[in-house]
Formats: C-alpha cells, sequence, structure tokens
C-alpha cells in the first residue's frame, strides 16, 4: 500500500508533463476495484471487494442497484461524487428547509451530518440561505462549539436581484475552520406571512463555492427543497502530522518519487508527486484498451474477451474473433494485398528514382 509515483514515458503525454507533473494520481490497490459507476476511487480510498477495507475511514460503499452506480461515503447516505488526490472529495448532500403556510409552520426539514475523519472545507464552501423572513444557522463541534449563520428580509419580489446573493433574499457567509459537524436550524421573524405569496419557505445549505446561483424563481418553487448541492470535504492519511509520519516508517504511506504535504486544515498529511513525475490511472486516461483494462500497481494490462485473441491493446493487435478454417484464404487474400503494395511501390520507385 502506498501512493507510487512514476515518470512518464509516453511520448503522447510528453508536452503536457512539465504543465502537468505536480498534479498527483493515485492507483486503487491492486485486487480493488477503481471504481464505483463514473466515479474514479483512488488509493487510499477503496470500494469492491471485502478484502479492500483496511480503514474503514475510506471505504466507499458502491451501491449498483443505480445505474450507473453511485458511490457512498462510508456507511453513510451522502453520495460521492468525485474524489481528488489533492485532499479533497466532493459530496452531494440535500437543502435544509422550514416552510410556512397561511396557519403557519407547515413542514421542515433541519438537515445535517457528522463527519468523524473528513472536514467540510473552509475555503471551498459558502454557507447559504435563501428566503425574505429567514435566520438560517449552521451549528456544529470543532473541537469547540460553533453557530453560525445567515440573516435575510425581503418584502417585495421587485427587489430580488437574480444571480446576486448579498442579503436581499441570498445570504452567503464562510465557514470556520476544522468543521466536522454540521446541523442547520432556521427561524423566522413572521412566520412568512408577509411573503408568503411568493415565498412560503426558507431553505440552507453549504454549497461549493460557485456550485449555486441564486434565481429569483427558487424563492417560490416548492421543488427547491428537493435539491441537492455539492459540498466540498477535506481528508487527510490519519492524524500525524509529516515529521511525525515519517518517522513511523511502516505506515508512512508516500512511496517512492512521492513527497509528504501537511494539509491547511485539520490533522493528517497528504502525498504528492515529485516534480516530473506522475501516476495516473492508466485504464481511465489512457484507454489503452480494445479489450478489458486492468490497472496493475504502477501499470496496467489488456485482455480479450473469450472466443476473441490478440493483446488487446489498441495499438496492438487488438482483439479479434478467434478464426480457423478461413486461415488460407486469409492468407491468399494477404499475399495478393502484399504483391499488390510492392508493386506499387517498385512502380512509385521508378518515377521518383527517374
Ligand atoms: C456515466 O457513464 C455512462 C456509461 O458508462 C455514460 O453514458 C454517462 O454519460 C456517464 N455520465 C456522466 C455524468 O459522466
Ligand atoms: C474489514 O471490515 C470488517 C467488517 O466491517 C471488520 O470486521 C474487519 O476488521 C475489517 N478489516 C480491517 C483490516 O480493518
Ligand atoms: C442501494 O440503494 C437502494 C435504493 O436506494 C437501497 O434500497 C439499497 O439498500 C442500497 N444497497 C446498498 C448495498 O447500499
Ligand atoms: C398548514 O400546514 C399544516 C401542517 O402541514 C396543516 O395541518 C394545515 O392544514 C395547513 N394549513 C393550510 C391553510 O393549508
Ligand atoms: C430570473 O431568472 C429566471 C430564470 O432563472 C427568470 O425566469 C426570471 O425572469 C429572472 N428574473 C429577473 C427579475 O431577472
Ligand atoms: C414539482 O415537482 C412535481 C413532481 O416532481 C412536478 O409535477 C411539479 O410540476 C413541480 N413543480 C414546479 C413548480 O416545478
Ligand atoms: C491517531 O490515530 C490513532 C489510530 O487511529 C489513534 O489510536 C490515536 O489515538 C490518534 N491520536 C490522536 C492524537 O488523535
Ligand atoms: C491482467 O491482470 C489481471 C488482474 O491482476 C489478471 O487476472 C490477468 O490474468 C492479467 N492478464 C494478463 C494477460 O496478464
Amino acid at each position: 500500500m502506498g501512493f507510487r509515483c512514476m515518470f512518464k514515458v509516453l511520448a503522447v503525454f510528453a508536452v503536457t508533463l512539465t504543465v502537468t507533473a505536480t498534479s498527483v494520481a493515485g492507483q486503487a490497490k491492486a485486487g480493488c476495484q477503481s471504481n464505483c459507476g463514473n466515479t474514479s476511487i483512488p488509493y487510499p480510498f477503496e470500494t469492491g471487494s471485502t478484502d479492500c477495507n483496511i480503514s474503514k475511514r475510506f471505504f466507499i460503499r458502491c451501491n449498483t442497484s443505480f445505474n450507473p452506480p453511485k458511490a457512498f461515503l462510508t456507511t453513510s447516505d451522502i453520495e460521492v461524487l468525485h474524489i481528488s488526490l489533492n485532499g479533497y472529495l466532493r459530496i452531494q448532500y440535500s437543502v435544509g428547509y422550514d416552510c410556512y403556510n397561511s396557519s403557519g409552520s407547515a413542514y421542515y426539514f433541519y438537515a445535517g451530518f457528522r463527519l468523524s475523519k473528513f472536514l467540510i472545507s473552509h475555503t471551498r464552501n459558502k454557507f447559504t440561505a435563501i428566503g425574505c423572513d429567514t435566520y438560517a444557522y449552521v451549528e456544529g463541534f470543532t473541537g469547540r462549539t460553533y453557530s453560525t449563520g445567515c440573516v435575510s428580509f425581503c418584502y417585495d419580489v421587485a427587489d430580488l436581484v437574480n444571480r446576486s446573493c448579498s442579503g436581499i433574499g441570498c445570504c452567503q457567509t464562510a465557514l470556520p475552520k476544522g468543521v466536522t459537524d454540521y446541523e442547520l436550524s432556521f427561524d423566522s421573524y413572521w412566520k412568512h406571512s408577509k411573503v408568503l405569496s411568493f415565498n412560503p419557505c426558507s431553505y440552507g445549505f453549504a454549497v461549493e463555492d460557485g456550485a449555486y446561483s441564486f434565481s429569483v424563481s427558487d424563492l417560490s418553487n416548492i421543488n427547491f427543497s428537493k435539491r441537492k448541492f455539492p459540498i466540498i470535504l477535506d481528508w487527510t492519511i490519519g492524524n500525524q502530522s509529516c515529521m511525525e509520519a515519517k518517522m513511523d516508517v511502516d505506515n508512512y504511506a508516500c512511496k517512492q518519487n512521492s513527497d509528504c504535504i501537511d494539509p491547511e486544515n485539520g490533522r493528517g498529511y497528504l502525498c504528492k508527486c515529485l516534480h516530473g513525475f506522475q501516476d495516473i490511472n492508466e485504464c481511465e486516461t489512457l484507454k489503452p484498451c480494445s479489450g478489458t483494462c486492468h490497472n496493475l500497481p504502477g501499470s496496467y494490462n489488456c485482455s480479450c474477451p473469450k472466443g476473441f485473441e490478440g493483446d488487446g491493446r489498441k495499438k496492438g493487435t487488438g482483439c479479434n474473433p478467434k478464426v480457423k478454417q478461413h486461415f488460407p484464404i486469409l492468407v491468399g487474400t494477404l499475399g495478393i494485398g502484399m504483391s499488390l503494395l510492392f508493386s506499387l511501390f517498385m512502380l512509385l520507385m521508378g518515377v521518383f528514382g527517374a
């Protein structure tokens, strides 16, 4: 186990290499699945077979009853959209809401989750509240209890501006550093009674910075409560700093040509390929096989389905149906082809040689 980086020798990558060499990628441990549906699952995240749960913390549950299959964080119902080896992952989560009708409170959902090992990124997310009679709070525990939030009041739909999130109908604020717990709560001053015609609900959600653009119509859309938004979580390996981890040789994960970096948020460390080296999920990135591609540590192989032969490589012989009876005929046509080519070659040589 561990991160390994290789020098990329492929000519196609030679040009881009100098530019992208500092980006990191990892490969799933041999024998583990490297993806779940469309989501690539790189080491140290793992999914698939049971011998892949060396650390439950990085286990991704792949639910194949969806098409394509969906990835979920450990045992939770939090869907994972993307895992980056630069120390973050993108999840998808529901909005919280607090809705009213003419007789008062109608229905609500105070969304929240508790992450024991991951952190909600304080640099890549914004806590967002929309509504016109809205106090929205996010509370939790960072080691200390924290509470932050947004206030938004408005009285006339004409005052609202699309894509503007500056406190009239929509409000955004930063989240504190080191947040693992996230729990929403709401309050309203007039129970939305003054704005019921165009805004019966208050909504609150953490969202990846830039991934939500306020639309005035969201305030009256009763289906907004069903929306889900991307949130960026930070992840690291273990709880040791680079200096501590390097001394713990047996468990130190930054192997071959990779270096240790201390994260900006939280404890633990990350591995990064050294300059000029890059490890890639070759099956996914290069798509080198016309047959089935298997990722192996630091390499890959190709194979052909049953009844086919060849090396399975796009640049090799590929996969061709096994032929037996037609062999002599094939040689015959090939022979004709070759001699035709040869004559043409000689002809051309003759023309240009003169
Ligand atoms: C997911 O993969 C399927 C086929 O494997 C493809 O048709 C689809 O476009 C992909 N979806 C996304 C969002 O990449
Ligand atoms: C793998 O998961 C099983 C079931 O959750 C657990 O009993 C076992 O200890 C895990 N193995 C490792 C190496 O963590
Ligand atoms: C997969 O998702 C379906 C539908 O949400 C659910 O019923 C099922 O329990 C899930 N299976 C696993 C293994 O999580
Ligand atoms: C308001 O919502 C409550 C709770 O859902 C419901 O009992 C009540 O009938 C609703 N009132 C009106 C006027 O729709
Ligand atoms: C805001 O955008 C929505 C569509 O997203 C559009 O229907 C609406 O007319 C726009 N309103 C204003 C005031 O620009
Ligand atoms: C809300 O969703 C329901 C069912 O998905 C749909 O029939 C309805 O038209 C939607 N309403 C709005 C305002 O988009
Ligand atoms: C670090 O992690 C190890 C193993 O998960 C645990 O036993 C230890 O208590 C942790 N140390 C601190 C300071 O959190
Ligand atoms: C390719 O690797 C897979 C997985 O390790 C293995 O099962 C298969 O036999 C290998 N095929 C070839 C042609 O080496």
